[in-house]
C-alpha cells in the first residue's frame, strides 16, 4: 500500500511557476534563448514554463540515465539523448523538474559547457538539501523541499503518478 501526502499544492506550483517566468522574462528581456528540457521528469513544468516565456524562446531535449541508484552512486551520468541542435553562442537555460544529489546538473552544466553557448543557466522547480550544498547551482530555483522521497508534476514513481498536478511524498507501507 502507498499513500500521498500534498507537499506543494496546484496552485502554489502554478503561482511559483509563473514568477519563475517573470523572473526569467525580466532577465532576458527580448533575447533569444533555448530551453534544454532534462527528460523525462521536467516535461510539465517545461510546458507550463515557456508558455508563460516571451516570442525568442525555443526547446529542445536531452534525456541521461544516472547509474547505482539504489545502491552507493557511481557518479556517473550517461546521455541517453541529446540534443538536435548546436547551442554554440547561444543563450542556453536548463529546466529540471528536480535536483536531488546535484549529480545530473553538475555532469550537464560540464558537458554543455563544452560546447561553447552564450551563456548556461539552470531553471529548477524543486531542489533537495544535498543538492543545495553542492557547488554547482541553479540560478533560479522554486522550492527547496526536505529529502523525501516527492511524486508528481513530472515526477514518477516506477513510472506512476507523473500527471498529478500537485507535489506529494509518496510514503510506501512495507
Ligand atoms: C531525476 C530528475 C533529474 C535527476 C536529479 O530524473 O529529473 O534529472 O533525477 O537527480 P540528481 O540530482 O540526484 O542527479 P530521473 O533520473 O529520475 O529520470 P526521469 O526524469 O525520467 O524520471
Amino acid at each position: 500500500m502507498a499513500s500521498l501526502e500534498v507537499l506543494i499544492t496546484e496552485r502554489q506550483i502554478q503561482e511559483k511557476v509563473s514568477e519563475l517566468a517573470r523572473r526569467i522574462s525580466a532577465d532576458y528581456g527580448d533575447t533569444p534563448v533555448l530551453l534544454v528540457s532534462v527528460l523525462k521528469g521536467s516535461f510539465i513544468f517545461l510546458a507550463d514554463l515557456m508558455r508563460q516565456l516571451g516570442p525568442n524562446t525555443e526547446v529542445d531535449f536531452v534525456q541521461t540515465s544516472s547509474y547505482g541508484e539504489g545502491t552507493s552512486t557511481s557518479g556517473v551520468v550517461q546521455i541517453r539523448k541529446d540534443l538536435d541542435v548546436s547551442i554554440e553562442g547561444r543563450h542556453v537555460l536548463i529546466v529540471e523538474d528536480i535536483l536531488d544529489t546535484g549529480l545530473t546538473l553538475a555532469h550537464l552544466r560540464e558537458l554543455l559547457g563544452t560546447r561553447r553557448p552564450r551563456s548556461l543557466k539552470v531553471v529548477t522547480l524543486l531542489r533537495k538539501p544535498d543538492a543545495a550544498q553542492r557547488e554547482t547551482q541553479a540560478e533560479y530555483v522554486g522550492f527547496e523541499i526536505p529529502d523525501r522521497f516527492v511524486v508528481g508534476y513530472g515526477l514518477d514513481h516506477a513510472e506512476r503518478y507523473r500527471n498529478l498536478p500537485y507535489v506529494a511524498v509518496l510514503h510506501q507501507e512495507v
